[in-house]
């Protein structure tokens, strides 16, 4: 694997899961791997689990880690090409990542949307301009548009917990909050469960209220609801998540009542198993009787962010 920013980089799913999977039962068995090779993170925001699993899963196959917290203690970057610098940026982007290039052999980026202008953030102008002048291997930590360590992470929990016989139903479903979110997990997380869903492995369903629909892009071959109640018949796992508006680019929309899962909204469900990427607002995304109960799989999910990771370092560094 050259680079991981989405599920298109992933020659084969299944492959990926299982080598997580092995991983797991054996996290230091490819220490050799890794071996005076180093990679190095770059965040433009904050994080706990990517930055921590990311970084365990790199010192677990024998490599050495720097991370870079570049919006707090990296020089502000110019990205736009053929202008004056004689603002608030001090470096270009051209020159920043090709010196951090000059020091790792895999780079790890982080770099959120703005949620003002969709056409930027949908081109993941600052994302590829820095796979182009980095000139290493890249690896999202998440971008503008996408989280997909995050995502395989999901549906590698899925694949270890299921253990019914006919495919599980898996739904995202949208869930209040009082900040614009990005679109990025949800993006992902419905890119990774359509291919799941195209490989035979699960049904996939989205709910959202009206307004709230993400790039069809993202969503070939899922079922698409605005009825949360129907949407959570039969199910077998339910992903929450908020998200802003992608065709009122980045609005919260109108508050609408009913989208907090709880216990009640469980009952129609095949006892689902409740996934968040977090970090959650309790009782207000979602409720504290979910996340203290036992449908909860999002601690089992979160841990699966270092075999994730370990899976597609040991790609990456197979390849260099
Ligand atoms: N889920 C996730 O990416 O968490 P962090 O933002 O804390 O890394």
């Amino acid at each position: 694997m050259n680079q991981f920013t989405s599920v298109h980089d992933v020659h084969d799913i299944k492959q990926l899961l299982n080598d997580a999977l092995t991983i797991k039962e054996s996290p230091y068995a490819l220490q050799h791997l890794g071996k005076n090779k180093t990679l190095g993170l770059v965040f433009l925001n904050p994080s706990l689990r990517t930055r921590l699993s990311t970084q365990k899963a790199a010192l677990n196959l024998g490599m050495n880690v720097m991370v870079m917290n570049m919006d707090k203690e990296g020089w502000a970057l110019e990205t736009q090409d053929g202008i004056v610098m004689n603002g608030t940026t001090v470096e270009h982007i051209r020159e920043a990542a090709a010196v951090m290039g000059q020091y790792c052999d895999i780079l790890g980026l982080r770099s959120f949307p703005k949620l003002v202008n969709r056409d930027e953030d949908y081109n993941e102008d600052f994302f590829s301009k820095f796979i182009k002048y980095c000139g290493v291997p890249v690896v999202s930590l998440e971008s503008a548009t996408r989280h997909p360590l995050q995502s395989l992470a999901d549906l590698i929990t899925i694949k270890e917990t299921w253990k019914g016989e006919a495919k599980p139903k898996v739904v995202l479903a949208w869930a209040p909050h009082i900040k614009a979110l990005p679109q990025a997990v949800p993006n992902s997380f419905a890119e990774w469960m359509c291919k799941a869903q195209q490989d035979g492995m699960i049904d996939f369903t989205i709910a959202q209220p009206a307004g709230y629909e993400l790039n069809e892009d993202f969503t070939p071959g899922a079922t698409i609801t605005h009825n949360l109640d129907e949407a959570l018949a039969g199910a077998d796992y339910i992903y929450v998540k908020n998200w802003s508006s992608y065709k009122e680019y980045g609005k919260v929309l109108t508050y609408p009542e009913g989208w907090m899962l709880n216990n009640d909204k469980l009952k129609g469900t095949n006892d689902a198993k409740v996934m968040h990427c977090l970090p959650v607002r309790r009782d207000l995304e979602l409720s504290s009787e979910i996340l203290d109960g036992p449908n909860s799989l999002v601690i089992h999910e979160a841990g699966n962010r270092l075999w994730a990771a370990q899976a597609v370092l040991k790609q990456m560094l197979e390849a260099l």
